[in-house]
């Protein structure tokens, strides 16, 4: 193990030249000089139920309102009857008997006229794969058994029959019917047709349909390729569900961790709170079917190899919304959930919550180690209550980690306000966001350099550069962006001793049902693509390295600008390797001299990975995925003086193998 020395960066003009055009010294680096250990967590994932990637997104159910629970009731669902209405439906309601699933339909058949038939979109269509078997089921009864024919098929955009089965409906008590059928075709806008024949009423409830092909294949699965861009991470963490949707526009619609465990039916659906945010981009049919819950975001985590961070409600509304708040005398459900919460996630089987994870099929603990109270609250009413959360969950569980937040912004009265509370607190870990144009980026990249050690760690927990405004409907994931995210990451990692966890937001985006952009990654009901920010993130994360060691121009002059390029470099003690990360942020190429400084012996091989593009408002996009993707080829070195190449508007990712005896 290397000596660790001294994190605070020694700032100074140690380096010869200067921004004016004058030649800047070679960098150096520090090979056995380490400056800090890297946490695990350092480059993680949030997720939020945002431009649909929950319903609609990962989540692989087609069938959208299965539950008849949306404010309109048979919202995503086209109904064709007879011109008489002898066969009809009708939505019940049974709340005395079922709280959480109050809703639903009920279907009077008249066996003379043609059978009734009802269909549904999806979410902006189903996407059906030609070959493929989908899973349906719905929960059924018939008056007195009086038996229903069921004809399930799926239909092509322009309602062609791709796909079909049939079911016999004839219990008299609710029962679930399943079955199976495959379509045809490939189509990203397929559809869903029920028609039901026979002479009596039928009762539905809690139609679905599931492609086979979710990731591991599990019923009530996840999409499988959207997963798997989430594994080419290898996220450290993954955070969620959010994001505001913790808050809730009202606390009544806030996030409750409870009502999204146990059976589907239990989980009560809710309007999602991005439905009505904003004006340029209503989505009237945006709710939340908790099919994702808090089993499955574990599950995804322990899946991923990531450490699960919940955030939870600490009793404040979004302050951008009505900014509620529950009086203080009236926290303790809240709290209440935080404890619950981590004993649902490591509590022993016999606890009333261990054994509703048995029961959902994990006996084991999700060993949950971080708990994050309140996404981005302001104010004195946040600390009050922060204070009150912390007492109770470490007077109960000492080892869990808090993450507490400093609002929305990285910059004011308000963050600096929180940051100096929770240091006075001692709060251990704190999540601060970062929605900036490009330029903030890079002007950030130097921005934990001077940051006080004896402080809390910091999670960057939100950020994205925006093109053009924070929110704003025009930002484009483009390479400027992504560019300057990668210059302060480079920032991130060197100051790994106090940066401990970050991740870009939001994650994920539909094709056509978002509301916020820019998003790291973009999908439709078939296919998806990574933006160049996502290639940004996974160079870092996969180039995570376990420890920091110094690059600089001579005597340690971090690299965060000057000749517009910005540095950071990491040993891997798993692979044996020197990993420098290096963005050149200017129009020309450069050509620079990197020496290697230390006992540390190279086998004299490696690679160079580049990531670039000429035109800094280049993208991505589904018929030009790959328009900006990185390019690795293998690199000899000789000696340790590495001449390296860094294009213009680039991003290089240098790996030199290091002789074993090395680390
Ligand atoms: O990432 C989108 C939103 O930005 C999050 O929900 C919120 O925390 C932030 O304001």
């Amino acid at each position: 193990m290397k000596k660790i020395i001294g994190s605070a960066l020694i700032a100074g003009s140690l380096f010869t030249g200067n921004a004016m055009g004058q030649n800047y010294k070679d960098f150096t680096v520090q090979t056995d000089h380490v400056k800090a250990e890297i946490q695990p967590t350092m480059w993680g994932i949030f997720f939020e139920d945002i431009n649909f990637a929950a319903d609609g997104g990962i989540y692989a159910e087609l069938v959208k309102n299965r539950s008849f629970e949306f404010y309109t009731p048979l919202m995503g669902w086209e109904e064709k009857k007879s011109e008489d209405n002898a066969s009809y439906i009708t939505v019940m309601n049974r709340s005395s008997k079922d709280s959480a699933n109050p809703r639903y339909a009920q279907i009077k058949l008249d066996a003379e006229k043609e059978a009734f038939t009802l269909t549904n979109e999806g979410f902006r269509g189903m996407g059906l794969k030609e070959g493929l078997s989908y899973s349906f089921s719905l929960n059924a009864r018939t008056l007195k058994g009086a038996p229903v024919t069921l004809h399930i098929e799926l239909l092509s955009h322009d309602n062609k029959v791709v796909g079909k089965t049939s079911l016999k409906l004839d219990s008299p008590h609710w029962d679930k019917f399943t079955a199976s059928l495959k379509s045809t075709v490939t189509d990203p806008k397929g559809k869903l047709r029920l028609s039901f024949e026979g002479k009596s009423t039928v009762d539905i409830d809690m139609v679905s349909m599931f492609p086979s092909d979710t990731w591991k294949n599990r019923p009530n699965g996840l999409r499988a390729d959207l997963i798997q861009k989430l594994a080419d991470l290898n996220p450290g963490f993954l955070r969620f569900p959010g994001g505001c949707i913790v808050e809730g526009r009202e606390l009544a619609t806030r996030y409750q961790w409870k009502k999204t465990v146990g059976n589907l039916e239990d989980r009560k659906v809710q309007i999602n709170r991005w439905n009505t945010e904003f004006d340029h981009r209503p989505t009237h049919d945006y709710f939340q079917s908790f099919g994702v819950g808090f089993f499955e975001y574990f599950q995804l985590s322990e899946d991923l190899n990531a450490e699960p961070l919940p955030i939870l409600s600490c009793g404040m509304a979004c302050q951008f919304n009505t900014g509620e708040l529950v009086p203080m005398d009236q926290l303790d459900p809240y709290i209440q959930d935080a404890l619950d919460l981590i004993e649902f996630a490591n509590g022993d089987v016999s606890t009333p919550w261990g054994k509703l994870r048995k029961e959902m099929g994990h006996p084991a603990p999700f060993d949950l180690k971080y708990i994050g109270v309140g996404n981005e609250q302001w104010g004195p009413q946040y600390i009050e209550r922060y204070k009150v959360f912390a007492k109770a969950i470490k007077e109960k569980y000492p080892e869990i980690i808090i993450v507490s937040g400093t609002g929305p912004f990285p910059d004011g009265k308000e963050f600096d306000y929180a940051a100096e509370e929770l240091k006075k607190l001692d709060a251990e870990i704190v999540d601060e966001h970062y929605y900036r144009n490009p330029e903030w980026f890079l002007e950030n990249a130097d921005r934990y350099d001077n940051y006080d050690r004896s402080g809390p760690k910091i999670f960057a927990g939100e950020y994205a550069a925006q093109s053009v405004a924070i929110a704003s409907p025009d930002n484009k994931n483009n390479w400027q962006c992504a560019l300057s995210e990668a210059a302060f990451m480079t920032g991130l990692e060197r100051n790994a001793d106090v940066v401990h966890l970050s991740s870009y937001a939001p994650l994920f985006a539909h094709a056509e049902g978002w509301q916020w952009t820019p998003d790291l990654i973009w999908f439709d009901n078939l296919n998806s693509y990574a933006t160049p920010n996502y290639y940004v993130q996974q160079l870092f994360s996969t180039n995570k390295g376990t420890q920091v060691v110094e690059i600089g121009y001579a005597s340690n002059e971090p690299v965060t600008g000057q000749e517009e390029l910005y540095a950071s470099a990491v040993l891997d003690e798993k692979n044996n390797q020197l990993i420098l990360k290096i963005v050149n942020s200017s129009s020309k190429d450069a050509t620079k001299t990197v020496r290697l400084e230390g006992d540390t012996k190279t086998t004299g091989k490696g690679s160079i990975t580049v990531l670039k593009s000429e035109a800094l408002g280049r993208v991505n996009s589904f018929d030009n995925p790959e328009n900006i993707h990185p390019t690795t080829e293998e690199a000899n070195f000789r000696g340790k003086k590495l001449t390296i190449n860094l294009p213009a508007y680039s991003l290089t990712v240098v790996k030199i193998n290091l002789k074993e005896s090395n680390l």
